[in-house]
């Protein structure tokens, strides 16, 4: 059997799945995030670690016997820095933290997106490591000087159960110091970091076997054979693999906490008019993808930290009969914006109340407001020559339908849901089938083990009366964004 385990923003998620990629059992261990000032984010990367061994031994419990290997996902860019002897130096800095801007200005406009799109085949954006090393460099000079190693969140776990310092080429790709096109660290970007590959792990592909996992980790789980450890890659990449997104023009939107577009793509684009993000793929191939920082985490935000309401049957069944012509808006920036408007000091707005609306007129604002900020994005994918007829939605938010079909609507494309809504965690559990050799690549496993669910088609009137809403949601950022700044 295999494991698949993804370290996400909110949680650990582990998955073990058969030979023939059947979901035996799912765990999931939360934790929280740290806060220390706002739009800071941070994690303990030991809380990763023992609430991840936590669900493993659950997991597997009466399966002990059957393990062969163990991949992972991870939320990307996450710093996590270790001294010497291997301790953790501060928590770690996450992918939505915003404390860079002034490291992000440095980058783009001294050293200049030319040079870092030449480089790495990117911009940089407040999430990305490369910002936050600068960061502790210039605000905490005593840890920058005892950094002995530098990794990513999955490559802790990794390292934890492997003791092998490795990365993959999709995470990494998220650094802003690896050269994507070439598949190796940019030593320019070094040089401006102030670090050297010797702080930094070896890079493999996602789908390559790191080693073994160490003996007193399977003493504690009760194994007594070899476990490979294969490394898996980035959540996004993870999760589109999990999807079967695999293909060159194929496409998908993850609705985690973070909102993502994501597009498979045989060979490497830079994309210098729109920035998205351009990286390497699982599959050893590439993919560009936008993110938006608060897709489920607006929605998560909005119902249950205002309202306590974790029922969210009922909070989509309540928005459902609300008219699509209510005039009421919602910018969904609680935690400043990367994709498409890149600006760390956008906030969220509700616009257009009067008295007749009632809660659930907001409930359907807040999610119509996160899909149209999407849609900002496919929008500009389109433009890039993309064509998109379907995508494959998963994520937390797959899971009502009444926001694929506001997906479908709004985006005006066919919407797919899949039979295993695990994403990440089972692409992850994929990687560790091709790692060691179940199936002979990437392809051949999605093509066995990934299954579509359900289907959604637009409906026309729907689409075009959100395109006129669109057009008015548009308007509403470049006005009040200047306030923003005050
Ligand atoms: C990707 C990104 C997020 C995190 C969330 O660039 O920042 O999707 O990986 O886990």
């Amino acid at each position: 059997m295999f494991i698949g385990v993804d370290l996400g923003t909110s949680g650990v998620k582990l998955i073990l799945l058969s030979e023939t990629g059947d979901i035996i059992n799912t765990v999931t261990k939360s934790y929280e995030l740290i806060i220390p000032k706002s739009s800071w984010a941070e994690q303990d990367p030991n809380e990763w670690y023992e609430k991840s061994l936590l669900g493993l031994k659950e997991l597997i419990k009466g399966y002990e016997e059957d393990i062969l290997s163990i991949s992972f996902s991870g939320q990307m860019h996450g710093l996590v820095m270790l001294d010497k002897s291997d301790n953790v130096l501060r928590n770690a800095i996450l992918w939505n933290d915003q404390r860079t801007s002034k490291e992000v200005d440095y980058l783009n406009k001294d050293i200049g997106k030319d040079f870092l799109l030449e480089n790495t085949g990117n911009i940089a954006l407040t999430g990305l490591t490369a910002p936050k090393i600068l960061w502790v460099k210039n605000n905490e000079p005593e840890i920058f000087n005892k950094i002995s190693k530098i990794m990513l969140p999955k490559d802790y776990l990794a390292y934890k159960l492997s003791g092998v310092f490795a990365t993959d080429v999709s995470d990494v790709s998220g650094t802003l110091y690896f050269d994507v096109k070439n598949k190796k660290y940019s030593q320019e970007m070094l040089n401006i970091l102030d670090i050297t590959t010797k702080q930094l792990p070896k890079v493999y592909e996602s789908y390559e076997k790191i080693g073994l996992v160490k003996n007193e980790i399977k003493n504690q789980l009760n194994i007594s054979q070899d476990v490979s450890v294969i490394i898996g890659g980035g959540d996004q990449a993870v999760g589109a693999l999990g999807t079967g997104i695999v293909k060159t023009g194929q496409s998908s939107i993850s609705l985690g906490t973070s909102g993502v577009i994501f597009v498979a793509s045989d060979s490497f684009k830079v994309d210098d008019i729109s920035y998205f993000q351009s990286y390497c793929h699982t599959n050893g191939k590439y993919h560009l993808m936008s993110v938006m920082l608060n897709a489920g985490g607006a929605l998560k935000w909005w119902s249950e930290s205002i309202f306590n309401n974790y029922n969210y049957d009922d909070f989509f069944d309540n928005i459902k009969d609300i008219d699509i012509n209510t005039d009421l808006f919602f910018l969904p920036y609680l935690s400043g914006e990367r994709a498409p408007i890149n600006d760390p000091y956008a906030q969220g707005v509700f616009l257009g109340m009067n008295l007749s609306h009632r809660k659930e007129h907001l409930d359907r604002a807040v999610i119509e407001g996160i899909t149209f900020a999407l849609k900002d994005s496919f929008e500009l994918i389109r433009k890039l020559g993309v064509d998109i007829a379907s995508v494959r939605i998963t994520g937390g938010g797959a899971k009502s339908k009444v926001w694929a079909q506001m997906i479908a609507d709004i985006l005006d494309v066919e919407v797919y849901t899949m039979k295993a809504e695990e994403g990440p965690a089972f692409g992850a559990a994929i990687l560790a089938m091709i790692g060691v050799g179940h199936f002979e690549d990437v392809q051949t496993a999605c093509q066995k083990l990934v299954k579509i669910d359900s289907s959604f088609k637009q409906n026309l009137k729907n689409v075009k009366k959100y395109s006129h809403k669109y057009s008015k949601f548009g308007i509403i950022y470049p006005k009040v964004k200047e306030i923003f700044r005050l």
